[in-house]
């Protein structure tokens, strides 16, 4: 019997590619191109799964030209890529990778957020400039981060995990918004205290955007909150892009109306918006916070089994949608 054929969007780990060779015809993407929507549509013919990053888009349009298709396992855990109601209306089923990298994600939250309070690109910029040339009192002076206050706006998995690493680690007062709040036995281990937004962005020394993209939350953080924020306040983004006005942000980080921004996503990214590379009070890293050997491989391994189990078993590990069964 023939095997089945899935598409592998892009670039894995060999190990992973190898295991699902074993199950499946398989069509993949080592070279790594970054495909069209057409030529991602043209190479998913014949396909009933496909595994892809957050970059390639399952839209109506690709569905539409795609009957034979069953699932679609992406290998993140954000998921603004697919248009899940689509999916589900077209009977494939959609799945991400929660879990695997929250630990990951969190402490690289936590890593941009140190190295902006505390101008660490900046400095190192300056020293590889040979700028270099005396000690002096206030030389980078940032901004405190132990016994400062957080402002974490989203407050799922990731975000409780920033929580963690700051109220236990960094002693920090934990300040949070979310849609829904957690419940008291949560907010207790986080430490955390529910505050409406306009009060976080008030309060917050450190504000931390940790919640999905999605049309509500687009632009979370424009002109008019980067206003109510403090001056010496610093915003990091290890959300998605478009959480921020990515041109309002870099107009007010040249104006001084807040001290500092770390953003590891950006709108129409990989492209970074010119303003954002002018002004030197930002750290700008290219969306790799859950970029560690073990967490990207234990990442393509769940979107790898998610494949292996809805189309052997007819049961994914981490779904998002939910398909009426054939006996339903
Ligand atoms: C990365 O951005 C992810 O969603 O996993």
């Amino acid at each position: 019997m023939s095997k089945p054929s899935i598409l592998v969007a892009r670039a894995i780990f060999p190990e992973v590619l190898q295991s699902l060779a074993q199950k499946f015809e398989v069509e993949s993407n080592q070279a790594d191109e970054v495909w069209s929507a057409q030529e991602l549509t043209r190479r998913m013919q014949g396909k009933v799964g496909a595994l892809t990053t957050g970059s390639e888009r399952i839209d109506a349009a690709l569905l539409q030209a795609n009957p034979q298709l069953k699932i679609v396992a992406n290998m993140a855990v954000g998921y603004n890529n697919f248009d899940v109601p689509a999916m589900t209306a077209a009977g494939v089923l959609a799945s991400n990778t929660p879990d695997v990298l929250t630990e990951t994600t969190a402490d690289f939250g936590f890593a941009l957020l140190m190295a902006t309070a505390r101008r660490i690109t900046e400095s190192e910029h300056y020293l590889r400039a040979d700028l270099w040339k005396k000690w002096s009192y206030d030389m980078f002076a940032g901004a405190e981060v132990h016994g400062s206050t957080i402002g974490i706006i989203g407050m799922g998995r990731i975000g409780q995990g920033i929580a963690r690493r700051a109220a236990h680690g960094f002693g920090m007062n934990v300040i949070y918004h979310n849609r829904s709040r957690l419940s008291a036995e949560l907010e207790a281990q986080c430490k955390a205290t529910y505050v409406g937004k306009q009060e976080l962005l008030q309060t917050a020394d450190h504000v931390m955007l940790v919640v999905p993209y999605s049309a509500e939350s687009h632009h979370t953080i424009g002109a008019a909150e980067l206003a109510q924020m403090k001056p010496t306040a610093t915003l990091v983004n290890i959300a998605r892009g478009g959480i921020v006005d990515d041109a309002a942000l870099a107009k007010a980080l040249a104006a001084g109306q807040i001290a500092a921004a770390g953003l590891d996503v950006f709108e129409g990214e990989p492209a970074v918006h010119p303003d954002l590379l002018k002004v030197p009070n930002v750290v700008l890293t290219p969306h790799i916070a859950s970029s560690t050997v073990k967490t990207r491989l234990a990442m393509a391994q769940l979107a790898a089994d998610n494949l292996v189990a809805y189309l052997t078993q007819g049961q994914a590990l981490t779904p998002l949608n939910r398909l009426p069964s054939a006996a339903e």
